[in-house]
C-alpha cells in the first residue's frame, strides 16, 4: 500500500422516490488497500457503489477512480474497474470457462490474450478442474469465486465488491478471503467490499466504514473503531451495533437470513 488514493469520494448524494440513500459522504481508499463499507440491510452499501461504478448517477456530489470522474468521464472509470455486483452476475447453463469467454469478449479482448488471460483468471481464483463443468453444478463459492475471476479478466486497478461471502459457509467464506487478499497482494488492487460480517471486514480490510441510513457513522481500522466506542475490548459485533443500533440490525438479521435464503435458492 502506498499514499495513492485510488478512489476520492467527495459528497456523493443519492436520494429515491422517498428516501435518502446516500448522504453527502466522503472517504478515500489508498492504492493497494482493501476498504470495507460495513452497515445494516437498507444502509446505502449498494447505491454507494452502483455510483461509484457509474451505473447510478449521483444527485449530487463527486467521485474519482484512478483518476477518472464517474460524472464526468464516466468511460474511464469503467475501463479501469472490476465490479461483482450483490446479486448473481453468472449463467448456469454455461460452463466456467464459457462465461469467461462472454466476459472477455465483451471486455474487447483479443483471441490470444483472451486465452491467457481466462487461464491466469482460473489459476487465480483455483477453478481450473471445474472449468469445463456447467456452473449449475457448482458450490455457492465457487460460484462466488468465478464471479470474481469475471469480474478482475481486464486486470482492474480497482475491484468493487457487493457483499462478496453472502449466503457462503465459514470455510468458503474463508476461501474466498484468501483469493481476495491475494489479488490485493500479488496485483496490488485496489479493494472496495460491502459486508455484514464484521469479522470479514477485520480479517480483511484496513480500513472500515460503518454506515448507517446513508451516512458514514464513523470510519477508521477496526482497532481505533474498538476504541472509539469507549471500550477497548469491545468485540467487533459490539461496534456494529454501538453505530448501527441493535435494533436495526436485530430486523436486519430476519431480513439478511431470508435474502441468505433467496441466494441459496438461485445457485442452487
Ligand atoms: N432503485 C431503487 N429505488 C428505490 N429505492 C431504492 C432503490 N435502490 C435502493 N433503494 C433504497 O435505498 C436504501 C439503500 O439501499 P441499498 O441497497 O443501497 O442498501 P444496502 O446497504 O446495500 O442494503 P443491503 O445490506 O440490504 O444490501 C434502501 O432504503 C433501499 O430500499
Ligand atoms: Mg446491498
Amino acid at each position: 500500500m502506498n499514499e495513492v488514493k485510488t478512489v476520492l469520494v467527495n459528497n456523493l448524494t443519492k436520494g429515491f422516490d422517498n428516501i435518502m440513500a446516500v448522504s453527502g459522504i466522503n472517504f478515500e481508499v489508498y492504492c493497494g488497500e482493501c476498504f470495507g463499507l460495513i452497515g445494516p440491510n437498507g444502509a446505502g452499501k449498494s447505491t454507494t457503489i452502483k455510483m461509484l461504478t457509474t451505473l447510478l448517477p449521483p444527485d449530487d456530489g463527486e467521485a474519482v477512480i484512478n483518476g477518472y470522474s464517474i460524472v464526468k468521464n464516466p468511460a474511464g472509470v469503467r475501463g479501469s474497474i472490476g465490479y461483482v455486483p450483490q446479486l448473481l452476475s453468472v449463467d448456469g447453463a454455461m460452463t466456467g470457462y464459457e462465461n469467461l469467454l462472454v466476459f472477455s469478449k465483451l471486455y474487447g479482448l483479443k483471441r490470444k490474450q483472451r486465452e491467457e488471460r481466462i487461464k491466469r483468471v482460473l489459476d487465480i481464483t483455483g477453478l481450473e478442474d471445474a472449468a469445463h463443468r456447467q456452473v449449475k453444478t457448482y458450490s455457492g463459492g465457487m460460484v462466488r469465486r468465478l464471479e470474481i475471476g469475471q469480474a478482475i479478466l481486464n486486470y482492474p486497478q480497482v475491484l468493487f465488491l457487493d457483499e462478496p461471502t453472502v449466503g457462503l459457509d465459514p470455510v468458503a467464506r474463508k476461501t474466498i478471503w484468501k483469493h481476495i487478499e491475494k489479488l490485493r497482494c500479488e496485483q496490488n488492487m485496489t479493494i472496495l467490499l460491502t459486508t455484514h460480517y464484521m469479522e470479514e471486514a477485520e480479517a480483511l480490510c484496513s480500513r472500515i466504514a460503518i454506515m448507517n441510513k446513508g451516512k458514514i457513522a464513523v470510519m477508521g481500522t477496526a482497532r481505533e473503531l474498538r476504541e472509539s466506542t469507549g471500550n477497548p475490548h469491545a468485540g467487533m459485533d459490539d461496534v456494529f451495533a454501538y453505530y448501527a443500533g441493535a435494533l436495526e440490525s436485530q430486523e436486519g438479521d430476519l431480513r439478511d437470513a431470508s435474502r441468505t435464503r433467496r441466494t441459496a435458492k438461485r445457485l442452487g
